[in-house]
């Protein structure tokens, strides 16, 4: 059952979306849908402050799971930042503050502060939440820590990271018809309720950028069935040299959920990989409960390597969350939070499992690293180093 306020807001976003539908001539590409669903000022799902993230949120990530997550981040940065000892950590994408935190209270006992923290965050709500968490928990640290609205133009050195953001980049939505390629877009259907029930999915003969787009794709998936449906991000490259810009040298470390194209685009996975999260409910259909849903793609590591040239870093290393964090000795800050509480090593350990579970989050995320002008160890991948099947 929605709230009052959710199903009012979630009536607004459809009302909006509806608007928008119609102004774009009755038929709206699905990457237009999602960007607004997610980032239409003050009614977007990021950026109206609707989600929420935890337990009793709508979905939970890895430094919510553990601060284990972010004290293996931290050690990873810490390798960084030996090179740059007046650096900078850029985080895009905080969501509660908790990786945040995590990462400056391990680098603390590291004696690795960086000088500055920056987050770089499009939820106003958001934004808040983080500055409360950080100043309740890290009150003495709280100094360093900066809210920026656009990647900083003065350049830094230091680390630049995000868990979990690119996967809600906006996608194109294709259907192979052998020789013919069609854009999935969004039509008005009946009016629904405020869950969604409104728009309904119709597709139109692709562009001449889609289809070059769609035809490289198809390398990767070799033959695909008719009716084949999948995505990309267009906008990947261009985004994420945008905000990667702003380092002069240093690393950048993507974490997200994916694969690299050749297992993305597999003949098996036809119906592509959108994913939606709805208090704790994860499900395939991006139409319903707009505003109030979080929506989400994998993201195709190969497409992100490609950009990492385009950006003019050195792709540095690409691994599963499980072997990152083993590369980081995820046993050693186990043994080093629980000291001598059996209790506490228990639930760790227990926690521990949960981030590196083969089949689940331990495999499912993944980890990639772009340098630039900074010669340096990263011990996240000297376990496990996929790069070679990107
Ligand atoms: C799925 S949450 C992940 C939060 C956090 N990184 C974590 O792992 O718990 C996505 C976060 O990225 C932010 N976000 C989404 N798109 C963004 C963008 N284009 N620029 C900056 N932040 C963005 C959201 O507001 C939210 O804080």
């Amino acid at each position: 059952m929605l709230s009052d306020a959710q199903a009012q807001h979630g009536a607004r976003v459809q009302e909006y979306l509806a608007e928008q539908v119609a102004a774009a001539g009755g038929w709206l590409s699905f990457e237009r849908f999602m960007d607004l669903a997610l980032y239409a000022p003050g009614l977007g799902y990021y950026s109206a402050g609707a989600h929420k993230l935890g337990a009793g949120g709508d979905f939970t990530t890895a430094p919510e799971v553990s601060s284990l997550f972010g004290a293996c981040v931290a050690r990873q940065c810490a390798e960084v930042l030996t090179l740059f000892p007046a650096g900078t950590i850029l985080e895009i994408g905080a969501g509660s503050g908790r990786l945040a935190a995590d990462i400056l209270a391990r680098l603390e006992t590291l004696g690795q502060l960086p000088a500055r923290y920056a987050i770089l965050e499009i939820s106003a709500d958001l934004r808040q939440r983080q500055r409360r968490y950080l100043a309740q928990r890290l009150p003495h640290l709280i100094e360093r820590v900066h809210w920026l609205d656009r990647p900083p133009d003065e350049p830094f050195d230091g680390v630049i990271l995000a868990n979990e953001v690119l996967d809600a980049l906006p996608v194109t939505r294709f259907r192979w018809q052998g020789e013919r390629i069609e854009e999935l877009g969004v039509v008005l259907g009946p009016v629904g309720d405020a869950g969604g029930g409104r728009f309904a999915w119709e597709s139109r003969p692709a562009g001449a950028a889609v289809t070059a787009a769609c035809r490289q794709l198809a390398v990767a998936g070799r033959a695909w069935d008719e009716g084949y449906v999948s995505e990309y991000c267009p906008r990947l490259a261009a985004w994420t040299m945008s905000v990667t810009r702003c380092l002069r040298a240093g690393a950048v470390l993507w974490f997200d959920y994916g694969l690299p194209r050749a297992q993305y685009y597999l003949l098996e996975r036809h119906e592509g990989t959108l994913l939606c999260h709805f208090r704790q409910r994860a499900h395939g259909d991006p139409l319903l409960y707009p505003g109030l849903q979080d929506i989400t793609a994998w993201v195709d590591f190969t497409a992100l390597a490609e950009a990492s040239r385009s950006a003019g870093y050195e792709l540095a290393g690409f691994t599963t969350q499980a072997f990152f964090l083993a590369g980081l000795r995820i046993d050693e800050e186990i043994q080093t939070a629980a000291g001598d509480d059996t209790n506490q090593f228990a639930r760790l350990a227990n926690q521990a499992r949960q981030l590196m579970m083969p089949g689940e989050m331990g495999e499912r995320f993944k980890v990639m690293a772009w340098l630039r002008d900074a010669p340096c160890e990263l011990s996240g991948f000297a376990l496990q180093d996929l790069r070679h099947t990107l």
